[in-house]
């Protein structure tokens, strides 16, 4: 188990709390506030337990250097908005500088302040000591809160730690619960679902779920890589030409260890990659020379809804088809109502599987939806985050 921050006394400390703000901006327009939201909790508990808190995140990808269009600005505004406080943004293009640290310093009992994009620093992603060192002398103790950002090994995710002691904040218990229940003690019969373009990026994870799921259920674009190494002609779909061998492999080991793997029977297949493109629905193994699969079709519905209804642990990673375009999302939102209706723990990966089940409105009815794109892929192949890796044992 590790250490939270209810483990802690917090009269008289400023936390320093990497958080999860990579929230999608349109200009300065937060289009997505949920990774805000779900730090509120810990901020909560941190003021009304007697810290000052010092906020800390990145945005986007600004490559080591100050650029305008990455500022957390808008961040501060939604958090004081959210909090009914003021969420005081120092910002420096240096990230910590002088001005900053007396800013920290002067903060009193249940102050918060937010510093400026982590990433505005090349010293960041490199890890690197002396920036580590920095941002834990704004405070006594870390909170690391950054779930989606924990499968990064950076100054502010785990170098922090070599400074101060380290602990989590309740996001990562959560999701450390949900994601670990159901991966390392689920209840059966467990089902995994796994989409998304590429065979070869989800190889890891479901190599690692083959040895713990009784049902493993492939949809979107890498179905069409598995098609194809089972010798049906697939069109003009999406084929990762690096991924059939691995897919070959991977239908071998599925049979051997006795794993229900099911793929699609039948997909909605069209002339292009658009919404208003011409399109029927075809038996997997006839799509037309000059179509593509861009769905998974209704007897594949059928056969994954009944599969699915006999779970009792449900992890989802990676939508069903091109969930973005309407004419290609029956799929992925038939899934998400099935899983909605379903009485099992419902998992859902974070990134296009989070989005599609928020777009359908339908995100209330999940167990749990993880915060974390990359980190919840990484956390179900089985991978040791290091972010969490710093975090203190009980
Ligand atoms: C994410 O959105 O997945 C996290 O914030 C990590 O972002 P990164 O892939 O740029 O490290």
């Amino acid at each position: 188990m590790k250490k939270t921050v209810k483990d802690l006394n917090w009269s008289g400390k400023t936390a320093v709390m990497r958080c999860d703000f990579n929230v999608p901006l349109d200009g300065d327009r937060i289009t997505d506030d949920i990774r805000i939201q779900a730090a509120l909790p810990t901020i909560r508990y941190l003021i009304e337990n007697g810290a000052a808190i010092v906020l800390m995140s990145h945005l986007g990808r600004p490559k080591g250097e100050p650029k305008p269009e990455f500022s957390l600005a808008p961040v501060a505004n939604r958090l004081s908005e959210l909090l009914g406080r003021e969420v005081k943004f120092v910002a420096s293009d240096a990230v910590v500088d002088d001005e900053v640290r007396a800013a920290a310093k002067a903060l009193k009992a249940g102050d918060v302040m937010l510093i400026e994009n982590v990433r505005y620093r090349k010293e960041e992603e490199k890890n690197d000591p002396g920036f580590a060192k920095d941002l834990s002398e704004l405070g006594d103790v870390f909170v690391q809160e950054a779930f989606g950002t924990s499968h990064r090994a950076h100054a502010s995710t785990t170098g922090i730690a070599d400074y101060i002691p380290a602990v989590s904040g309740f996001l990562i218990e959560k999701e450390l619960k949900f994601l670990g229940e159901a991966v390392n003690n689920p209840q059966r019969p467990f089902a995994a679902i796994m989409g998304g373009a590429k065979v070869k990026d989800k190889i890891p994870v479901i190599t690692n779920l083959l040895d713990k799921v009784d049902i493993l259920i492939i949809g979107g674009g890498m179905a069409y890589t598995f098609f194809k190494a089972q010798g049906y002609s697939i069109g003009k779909s999406l084929l990762d030409e690096e991924g059939l061998e691995l897919a070959a492999d991977i239908l071998k080991k599925a049979e051997a260890k006795g794993v229900r793997f099911m793929l699609p029977v039948d997909v909605v297949a069209a002339d292009e990659f658009a919404n208003d493109s011409p399109h029927d629905v075809y038996p997997a193994d006839s799509i037309p020379d000059d179509r593509m699969g861009l769905d998974i079709g209704p007897e594949t519905v059928k056969l994954y809804g009944d599969a699915l209804r006999t779970a009792k642990t449900v992890v989802w990673n990676g939508p069903m088809g091109v969930f973005e375009m309407d004419t290609f999302a029956a799929g992925t939102k038939a899934i998400a109502e099935i899983l909605a209706e379903i009485d099992a723990v419902t998992v859902i990966g974070g990134g296009d599987s989070a989005a599609a089940v928020a777009k359908f409105g339908l995100a209330d009815k999940m167990t749990h939806i993880s915060t974390g794109g990359g980190a919840s892929l990484e956390f179900l192949e089985g991978r040791a985050l290091p972010g969490i890796e710093v975090i203190e044992d009980k």
